[in-house]
Formats: structure tokens, C-alpha cells, sequence
């Protein structure tokens, strides 16, 4: 496997096999905030491409290991859009895919910026932008999808951290060393029995495949701003699941980034398909404890206050 690194030498993605005659690469660069892939952005004399690489490990912290197949299933997805126009203009077309090398040249939608700055509470999303975001879901749970890979090691890595690790009693994770006192407030929910079953019947559900094309991941780390508008991207976590689980963490996120109620409201208008929910909920509860509890920590700004009772909150949702 041609094993390109950041700071790699030119010439090994000169080998790459997909260059135009004439082509040559110019430079290469970070075009945002990655832990788990190699993202870059080559710049070549004809054109400008990102390249992602998957490897067997999490790239930032390489004693971790991740599926190195989760490349294929972010191809797999990206190809599915290409059936809906909508959703085909709002991710990066795949322009190569090279299962060898566990890699892939997207469309480069252009410099951007995600939506991570949404959790230091300074910004409300507006109504035009929830809509966008509900009607790409929408758009997405209505596509006919034939076959589509197993994804179940990914989806394996990802219960570990939703369902289970936030929830042990003794994880190793002092809560205390993100905020003080975090710690103490986490262990009514590690010790509550009847939410640990809840959890984990909704940990089971997650595992086995679902009906419709999930993205998987629909967090503000995966909504590009670019001159162009919103773009979604990074579905490597996706796969047939619950609709339901993209709309419980997106509106898990709204929760996180003290957004305004009514955009949670404003969710549920816009997307109009029928759906379950109160499972929407349970997936909506769980997606913010763990982000709370669990190791997947985010950007926040809340004070222990706010987190405790975001954390009651979030137990409402799973058990009503
Ligand atoms: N097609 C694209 N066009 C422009 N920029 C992109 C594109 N794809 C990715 N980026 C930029 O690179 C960053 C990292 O990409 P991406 O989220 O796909 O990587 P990742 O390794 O899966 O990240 P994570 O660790 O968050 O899962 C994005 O936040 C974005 O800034
Ligand atoms: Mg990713």
C-alpha cells in the first residue's frame, strides 16, 4: 500500500495513476481539522483535488485502531448520491477511488470552514440554514438503496463510544481533567439501571441494519460552509440504519450549541417524512450524554451547571 503521509514526498502521490497528461502536482496542505483520516489538499499546475487516506489506525492517535474499510464505505455512499441531483451537488463528487491504497481524490468544494464554532455559543443557526440541513436528511432517507456494503466494524467502534464506554462505572476517564466536577456529575448516569437497559436495547437496535441510507455522523464537523453554501461531508460512519439516528444527533447538536428551541421545532417541520420520534429522542438523548460523559468530548463552552442540567435533559429524552 502506498503509504502517503503528510509531509510525504510529491513523487509518491505523483504515482497515484490518475494525473491528466501534463499534470503536476504544485503543493500539497491541511484543508481543515482531521483526527481520524489523512485529508489533504493537492494543488497541481491543471486543478485542485483533497485526497483522503484511510489507514488502519486513527491518524491523530495511532495506538488507536479504526476499520481501514471505512474509506470504502464513505466511496460507497458518495457514489449513492450521485443518483439524486440534490444530494450529488451538496457533497464532493468522487473522482477516484483506489480500494488498494485505501484511498480516495474527492472534489475540492473550495476553502471552508465546519460548523464547530457552533458549540462556543456566540452563534444561532437561521432558518435557512436548519431547513437546508432537514431537507438534505430528508432528501437522503428517501434514496432506494439496492445494495450497499456491510458496515458493521464501523458501526461497532462507534456503539463502543455511544453505548457502552460513557456508561462504565470505572473507564479510566477522568471526567475531572475536562471539567471539574464533570467527574461526580456523570456517575447518577452510570449507575442508573434502568437507563443503562434503556441504552442498551437502543445500543442493540443501532448495531442491526436499518432501512434507509444513514450519513451517520451529522454533527456540525461534518457541515462545510463553503462560497457555494452548506456541503455535507465525512460519511464514513454511514450505512443502512435509522433515519432516526441522524435526526436524534442532529438535534443532539442543536442541544450542545445552545440552540434556540425552535430550531429544534423547525427540524421536525421540514422534515417531512414519517418517522418514530419518540426513537428519535432516545438517540437524541444518548447522542448528548456521551458527548458530555464519553471520550468524543467537543468544543464546549458550558459551565457544570449547564452540563448537569443538559445531562438531566438528556435522560428525559431516553426514558418518557
Ligand atoms: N471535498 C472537500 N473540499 C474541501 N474541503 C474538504 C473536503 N473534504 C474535507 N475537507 C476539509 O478537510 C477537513 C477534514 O475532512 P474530513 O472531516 O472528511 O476528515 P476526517 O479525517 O474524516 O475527520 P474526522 O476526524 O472529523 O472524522 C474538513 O473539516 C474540511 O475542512
Ligand atoms: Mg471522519
Amino acid at each position: 500500500m502506498i503509504d502517503i503521509q503528510q509531509n510525504s514526498p510529491l513523487t509518491l502521490l505523483q504515482n497515484l495513476g490518475f494525473w491528466r497528461a501534463g499534470e503536476i502536482i504544485k503543493s500539497t496542505s491541511v484543508p481543515g481539522e482531521s483526527n481520524m483520516n489523512l485529508v489533504l489538499r493537492i494543488e497541481t499546475n491543471l486543478d485542485s483535488y483533497i485526497l483522503k487516506q484511510a489507514k488502519s489506525y486513527v491518524r491523530k492517535y495511532p495506538q488507536i485502531a479504526a476499520p481501514i474499510s471505512r474509506i470504502e464505505i464513505e466511496y460507497q455512499f458518495l457514489k449513492q448520491l450521485d443518483s439524486n441531483p440534490f444530494l450529488a451537488s451538496l457533497s464532493p463528487k468522487v473522482l477516484h477511488y483506489d480500494a488498494q491504497n485505501h484511498l480516495m481524490l474527492l472534489e475540492d468544494l473550495g476553502e471552508g470552514s465546519d460548523f464547530l464554532s457552533l458549540y462556543g455559543g456566540q452563534r444561532q443557526l437561521n432558518s435557512e440554514e436548519i431547513q437546508h440541513l432537514a431537507e438534505y436528511l430528508m432528501h437522503l432517507h428517501q434514496l432506494e438503496i439496492t445494495n450497499f456494503p456491510a458496515t458493521g466494524s464501523m458501526r461497532v467502534l462507534n456503539h463502543e463510544h455511544l453505548f457502552d464506554f460513557p456508561f462504565l462505572e470505572e473507564n479510566g476517564f477522568d471526567l475531572d481533567s475536562i471539567q471539574p466536577g464533570l467527574q461526580e456529575a456523570s456517575m447518577p448516569y452510570k449507575t442508573d439501571a434502568f437507563l443503562k437497559q434503556r441504552i442498551q436495547a437502543l445500543g442493540n437496535r443501532y448495531l442491526t441494519d436499518g432501512k434507509v441510507l444513514m450519513h451517520g455522523d451529522y454533527y456540525p464537523g461534518s457541515w462545510l460552509q463553503v462560497s457555494s453554501g452548506i456541503k455535507i461531508i465525512d460519511p464514513e460512519f454511514g450505512g443502512l440504519g435509522d433515519a432516526e439516528f441522524d435526526l436524534g444527533v442532529f438535534l443532539a447538536h442543536l442541544d450542545l450549541s445552545e440552540q434556540a428551541e425552535e430550531l429544534s421545532a423547525q427540524v421536525q417541520k421540514h422534515y417531512n417524512l414519517t418517522v418514530d420520534w419518540s426513537l428519535v429522542q432516545q438517540y437524541r438523548g444518548v447522542e448528548i450524554l456521551r458527548r458530555l460523559i464519553g471520550i468524543a468530548q467537543l468544543p464546549l463552552s458550558l459551565c457544570l451547571e449547564a452540563k448537569k442540567t443538559l445531562l438531566a435533559r438528556a435522560r428525559t429524552y431516553l426514558i418518557s
